[in-house]
């Protein structure tokens, strides 16, 4: 029986990731990046992920182009976006410091520039990006229902966060936490194994998947001689696989796939779709960690 998901975003197995937009110059000019967005549509991949810091806002801005230039896309889609995070080449102080700020005047202004860059009067889903130690949860957590009362944002949530922290947020406000957007891939699964995993479950806070095929590097790390028997067993190419791996885990964590390469979509999306034999989804484990389970 593979994994049933209820609630937030159940109906989407696979979120495209915007991070890398800019490295893909031919799909920025606003006709052909609308192109692209409709041929995700038409398979079935209707939901984008997005950061304010994803190339200092370019990749939103490049979206909010598309999406401009052809009325009524916009509502055939659903956006995610986060903010939190300021980079060091984007600290205008003398301390030029990577720094967080989850911070409700902040998060107040990200959510409308957000918006401006986007284009659209309303994010699906806007998100902190990381937890913040300096954070006072009851101010964003005001800063949170405003922009939902005043319609900017739809749900809330949160993104590499620990239980705790999540709980803490959650404490200071009657709104639900939608997600948790956090790194979980073949090459990343500690969160499965240390509670976390549970937590979300527990709370319901669906997992949002990012780096499924750990940013590239899970290449090379599952054996040939393994992938050519998994291939036998069940048709699935390696990307297949480390989606499936994903998606059979309870509560169906979303994988947030950041590759925009046509064939590396409809592999992860038919890996989406697909079950694993147990036996296999721990040796594929196995091999990346590199040691049996105890
Ligand atoms: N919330 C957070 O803190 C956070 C952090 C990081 C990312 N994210 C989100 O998660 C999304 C996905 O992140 P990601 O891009 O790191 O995820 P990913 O899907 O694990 O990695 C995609 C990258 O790996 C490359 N790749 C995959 N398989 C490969 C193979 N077999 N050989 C060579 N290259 C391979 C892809 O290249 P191709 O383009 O050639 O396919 C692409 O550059 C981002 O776009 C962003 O939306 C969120």
């Amino acid at each position: 029986m593979t994994a049933k998901a209820t609630g937030y975003l159940a109906d989407t197995p696979l979120i495209l990731g915007m991070m890398r937009l800019l490295d893909h110059p031919e799909l920025h000019a606003p006709k052909t990046l609308a192109a692209w967005i409709e041929s995700q549509l038409e398979r079935g991949l209707d939901v984008f992920d997005h950061a304010d810091i994803y190339g200092d806002g370019e990749c939103e801005r490049l979206f909010g182009d598309a999406l401009a230039a052809y009325p009524g896309l916009r509502d055939k889609l659903r956006i995610i976006t986060k903010t939190g995070i300021v980079l060091a080449h984007q600290d205008t102080s003398q301390w030029q410091t990577k720094h967080y700020r989850a911070e409700a005047e902040h998060v107040t202004g990200a959510i409308d520039r957000a918006l401006g860059r986007l284009r659209v009067e309303q994010v699906d889903t806007f998100l902190i990006h990381r937890p913040d130690p300096l954070m006072e949860a009851e101010a964003v957590a005001r800063a949170l229902e405003e922009a939902v009362s005043a319609g900017k944002v739809r749900h809330i949530g949160v993104s590499n966060f620990r239980p705790e922290q999540w709980r803490w947020l959650h404490k200071n406000t009657d709104l639900p936490l939608s997600c948790n957007q956090a790194e979980l891939s073949l090459a990343h699964a500690e969160p499965l194994f240390d509670g976390t995993h549970e937590a979300q479950l527990n709370d319901r806070l669906r997992w949002l998947a990012w780096s499924p095929l750990g940013g590239g590097k899970l290449a090379g790390h599952l054996p040939n001689d393994l992938l050519e028997t998994a291939r036998a067993q069940t048709g699935l190419s390696e990307t297949a696989l480390a989606m499936a791996w994903i998606h059979q885990i309870p509560g169906k964590p979303i994988p947030v796939l950041g590759s925009m390469n046509e064939e590396r979509i409809k592999a992860a999306l038919e890996g989406c779709r697909s079950e694993l034999p147990r036996p296999l989804w721990f040796t594929l484990l196995e091999a990346v960690r590199g040691q049996r389970v105890p």
